[in-house]
């Protein structure tokens, strides 16, 4: 390879081209492409040598690989090791991505004051002063936490290197810069130069290292595609900043499953795991609402979907939905009216996921349905009852992955019956099922309740 041949870099998405372009053919934006002078490169190739980057040896049969116990270290915090799969692993490198003031900070003090060893908390965001005072109240003050506040990513290395901790905390990426890089702080260059030579020491030293990452407006990490790939673990923080609990996610995992979901609660003293569950609000039934079970990885939760019908006004019925897929929500509709008899064409369809949270899991449509059906007729549907099932175009319900486990889950929180798909159940049901082929069963309102037949 010419070591000093140009290398031209777009300041958007950081992809890579040996010409200068008027258009980054990744990321489509337009004059973004600047020319990467040589120190960068230089600088990279130090770095390799300098944090032992392991010496070449050929290709090593695959027998003969040796694999190491990867022993966790539980973080004593429950929902942040069950996101993590178990604990840190020595070397592993973790992104927490969130929002500006949805909790990253306060996270990552209350996961250091449990930590055991050294830890060196570099922040280039807020003062040593500012840290201490939020550790007090946090009751966060492990006199093993060593405090840096810090923007030079070689001043953070170089404490590391002397102080040698077990754990090596930055917040956040976005603040650092290196001095040998010639573009400014926050960069896309910057951020993936300083997280390469952060996460290579970390490799190098078998060092659990943890990165703070902003996040956009669109909800994507700055500099996405280079920290992700250079990153054993992404976990999203998110939830909204008026609600009390916040969603932990792991969007990946090299050391366990991915989509795993850790819920706490924002306190005066820092973060809790939620008690109960914040999802299904278990109040008295009312029309438009139906519950259902969603799946975060390996974690069952039970969530409310309601649902409000309403008539329209002139012009084009609206169809809005919050915390489910818009397209889906018109598809449900749709199939809701031919398939279910729910009168729906000349209505607006407002529906929305309790509690804020996002629900991908297509198992949820059945239960989407009986809402907008229950809101349509003014009827409540069987009560404690879950509904389960994806729903296709022709009304047919299908079966969804896992559902022992989420019928004991439903089961635990006092669910007395579900609807599920005819196909996939084996075995004894946690909870009484009635098997459903399709949506027609609605048009005979079996699930639909009067309300006085209640009292
Ligand atoms: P912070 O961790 O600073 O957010 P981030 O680092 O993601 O920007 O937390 C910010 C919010 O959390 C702030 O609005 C106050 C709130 N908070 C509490 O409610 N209780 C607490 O104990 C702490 C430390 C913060
Ligand atoms: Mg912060």
């Amino acid at each position: 390879m010419v070591k000093n041949a140009t290398v031209f870099e777009c300041t958007a998405c950081g992809a890579r081209y040996p010409r200068p372009l008027g258009k980054c053919g990744a990321c489509g934006a337009w004059g973004s492409i600047e020319e990467l002078k040589g120190t960068l490169r230089r600088s990279l190739d130090r770095a390799g040598s300098a944090f032992g980057t392991r010496h070449f040896q050929g290709p090593v049969p695959l027998p003969s690989v040796e694999v190491e116990e990867n022993p966790r270290a539980a973080t004593g915090l429950e929902e942040l090791d069950r996101v993590l799969g178990g604990g840190v692993v020595p070397g592993m490198v973790v992104l927490l991505g969130g929002e500006p003031g949805i909790g990253k900070s306060t996270l990552l003090l209350q996961w250091a004051a449990r930590a055991v060893g050294l830890v060196l908390y570099a922040s280039g965001e807020e003062s040593e002063r500012q840290i201490k005072l939020r550790a007090q109240r946090l009751g966060a003050e492990n006199p093993q936490i060593h405090l840096l506040a810090e923007t030079d990513v070689r001043e953070i290395l170089a404490a590391a290197e002397h102080l040698k901790p077990s754990l090596l905390m930055v917040d956040s990426i976005q603040t650092l810069f290196d001095p040998d890089f010639e573009s400014s702080a926050g960069s896309v260059s910057q951020v993936r130069g300083c997280a390469q030579l952060l996460a290579r020491w970390a490799k190098a030293t078998g060092t659990p290292l943890v990165l703070v990452g902003h996040v956009t407006k669109d909800g994507s990490l700055a500099g996405p595609k280079v920290l992700e790939h250079l990153v054993d673990t992404v976990l999203a923080f998110e939830g909204d900043r008026h609600h009390h609990h916040r969603l932990l996610r792991a969007l990946k995992n090299r050391f366990g499953a991915a989509f795993e979901l850790g819920v706490f609660a924002m306190t005066e003293r820092g973060l809790v795991p939620a008690e109960g569950n914040p999802f299904f609000l278990d109040a008295e039934a009312r029309p438009g609402c139906a519950a259902t079970v969603v799946l975060n990885g390996t974690r069952p939760v039970v969530v409310e979907i309601q649902a409000l019908v309403a008539s329209a006004g002139l012009g084009i019925p609206r169809r809005t939905a919050l915390g489910i897929d818009g397209q889906r929500l018109a598809m449900l509709c749709a199939v809701a009216e031919r398939r279910g008899g729910v009168q729906l064409h000349d209505r607006d369809v407002y529906v929305n996921v309790a509690g804020g949270l996002e629900v991908e899991d297509p198992s949820a449509d059945l239960a989407v349905i009986a809402a907008l059906a229950s809101s349509a007729t003014g009827r409540i549907l069987a009560e404690k009852t879950l509904f389960l099932g994806e729903v296709g175009l022709t009304g047919e319900v299908r079966p969804v992955a896992q559902l022992p486990l989420r019928l004991q889950e439903g089961a635990r929180l006092g669910f007395v019956s579900a609807a599920i798909p005819a196909a996939g159940l084996e075995g004894r049901p946690a909870l009484p099922c009635h098997a459903e082929r399709s949506v027609e069963r609605l048009r005979a309102k079996a699930w639909l309740r009067e309300r006085s037949e209640e009292e």
